[in-house]
C-alpha cells in the first residue's frame, strides 16, 4: 500500500498578529528551509503549471521570485522579475495598485517582453489578489501574453481569486 501524501501544510507556519494585530501570518521560512518540504512544494507547483505549457515565469518581488524560480528551472523557461520601485536600470513600464493601508507599484523593463511568450505569473500566496491582478495588468500593458497564474499559499476567506482576470491554481488552500 502507498504512504498517504506528504501535507504541506504541516511545513507552513501560522503565526498570529503579525505583521498587524488580527492578522494570521502564513509563513512560508519554515517550508524553503526544509529540504524535503521545498522540493515537493516545487515539484507539485510544476506539475500544475506545466499544464500552460509556460516560456516565460514572471516573479513577483520578493516572495514570488522564491516561488519562481525554481519553477523556470524546473521547466526550461526563462525568468522575468516584477520589481518594486526604483530597483531596474533603464526605462521601465509600470503599474500602481492600491493595497488595504497605501499604495504600491510593479515595473518591468520596457523591453521585457517579446512576442510568441506564454507567460505564468507566480507569487507566493494569494490573499485580496491586488497583487497578482497588478502584475498581470502591467503584463498585458506591456503586450504580454499571460496564460495563467500560480501561488502557493490561497486564503480562501479573502476571494482574491475574484479579482483576478486570468486563471488562478493554488496549492494549499487556508479558510480562515
Ligand atoms: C505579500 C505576498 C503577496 C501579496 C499578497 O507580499 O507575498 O505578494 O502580499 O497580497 P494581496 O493578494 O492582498 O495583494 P508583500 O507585499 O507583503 O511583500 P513581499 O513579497 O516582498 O514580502
Ligand atoms: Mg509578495
Amino acid at each position: 500500500m502507498n504512504p498517504p501524501p506528504i501535507d504541506l501544510k504541516q511545513y507552513i507556519r501560522e503565526i498570529p498578529d503579525f505583521p498587524k494585530p488580527g492578522i494570521l501570518f502564513y509563513d512560508i521560512s519554515s517550508l524553503l528551509k526544509h529540504p524535503d518540504g521545498w522540493q515537493l512544494a516545487t515539484a507539485r507547483m510544476t506539475s500544475v503549471v506545466c499544464q500552460w505549457n509556460p516560456t516565460l515565469i514572471a516573479g513577483i518581488e520578493s516572495r514570488g521570485f522564491l516561488t519562481a524560480a525554481p519553477l523556470a528551472t524546473r521547466l526550461g523557461c526563462g525568468m522575468l522579475m516584477l520589481r518594486k520601485p526604483g530597483k531596474l536600470p533603464g526605462k521601465t513600464i509600470s503599474h500602481s495598485y492600491n493595497l488595504e493601508y497605501g499604495s504600491d507599484s510593479l515595473h518591468i523593463q520596457h523591453d521585457a517582453i517579446t512576442p510568441n511568450q506564454r507567460i505564468v505569473v507566480v507569487d507566493d500566496l494569494l490573499a485580496t489578489g491586488g497583487t497578482l491582478q497588478a502584475a498581470v495588468t502591467l503584463l498585458k500593458k506591456a503586450g504580454a501574453d499571460v496564460v495563467g497564474c500560480a501561488v502557493m499559499v490561497e486564503l480562501m476567506a479573502l476571494n482574491g481569486r475574484k479579482a483576478l482576470e486570468t486563471e488562478v491554481v493554488s496549492l494549499l488552500q487556508y479558510d480562515d
